[in-house]
């Protein structure tokens, strides 16, 4: 049985990875700075093979903690999914230095550390697959997002680089790059008045957000070497066409 790992899998998007690659058969290790205890015992109940850990991926110690209980347990881990995140809206003017380091040390200094200490036991059996959840936003400037888009672009440039580092010794490592997706952050995010659905659904080419299901099937696409074992380095968008068409709104909605 392979092991995959998979944080800020409480809910949304990393709830759906868990269960995705937990239907496939994989043994799940989840972890999120909430506590688990609820979503693991709903797993379990449905016969899937899931462990929860409660840490902060942005603490070297968790991290450390977490790679060798993993690996205690049943080995190198097979695949690791690097979902938490966290968002920040704020002109670039108005973003404090503070902020600026918490969402940096969420978004990109946990994934290189999950990479780092996942990566060693990867390494040493000379097999595995990485994939980090960025986000249009690790593509594209969007206003208002200055510390949440600099950390997904340097999210992107950890994983074209760790591709390159470690390609030639078995491991992959992928990116997923989602637009908007109705989870929690989404809601919080449209909480300050940011932006509206109608903003999303019409720059959208297919009109709609995304769902945690669309973007959980392109990691585990990407996560199982079996399907695509040559797949390294990529930063795939599941973003319903955003990334690709630069039309103005009016221009889009007129072709619905
Ligand atoms: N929602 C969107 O529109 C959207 C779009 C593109 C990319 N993304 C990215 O997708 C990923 C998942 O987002 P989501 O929409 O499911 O968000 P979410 O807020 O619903 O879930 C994020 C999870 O990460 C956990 N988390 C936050 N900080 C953590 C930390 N320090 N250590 C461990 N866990 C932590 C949270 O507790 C939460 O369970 C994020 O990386 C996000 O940036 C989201």
């Amino acid at each position: 049985m392979k092991t995959a790992v998979v944080t800020g899998a409480a809910q949304g998007v990393g709830l759906a990875t868990a269960m995705r690659l937990a239907e496939q058969g994989y043994r799940v290790w989840l972890t999120d700075a909430q506590a688990l205890d609820e979503v693991v015992n709903r797993l379990r109940q449905t016969g899937l093979d899931v462990q929860g850990v409660r840490g902060d991926v942005s603490s070297e110690d968790f991290v450390k903690e977490l790679a060798a209980t993993v690996q205690a347990s049943h080995g190198a881990a097979d695949v690791l999914v690097n979902n938490a995140g966290i968002s920040l809206i704020a002109a670039a003017e108005e973003t404090t230095a503070e902020q600026w380091q918490r969402v940096l040390a969420v978004n990109l200094l946990g994934p290189f550390l999950l990479c780092k200490y996942f990566g060693i036991q990867m390494l040493a059996q000379r097999s595995g697959s990485i994939v980090n959840v960025a986000s249009v936003a690790g593509l594209r400037g969007v206003i208002h997002r200055s510390a949440y888009n600099a950390s997904k672009h340097g999210l992107i440039g950890l994983t074209r680089t760790l591709a390159g580092e470690w390609g030639g010794r078995g491991i992959r490592v992928n990116a997923v790059c989602p637009g908007w997706i109705k989870t929690d952050m989404d809601i919080a995010d449209q909480g300050s008045g940011a932006y509206s659905d109608s903003d999303i659904i019409n720059r959208v080419p297919m009109a709609r957000f995304a769902r945690a299901e669309d973007v959980a099937s392109a990691i585990a696409f990407l996560a199982d070497s079996e399907r695509n074992g040559f797949i390294n380095g990529v930063t795939l968008p599941v973003d319903g066409g955003w990334t690709a068409d630069a039309s103005w709104d009016s221009l889009r909605t007129k072709t619905r």
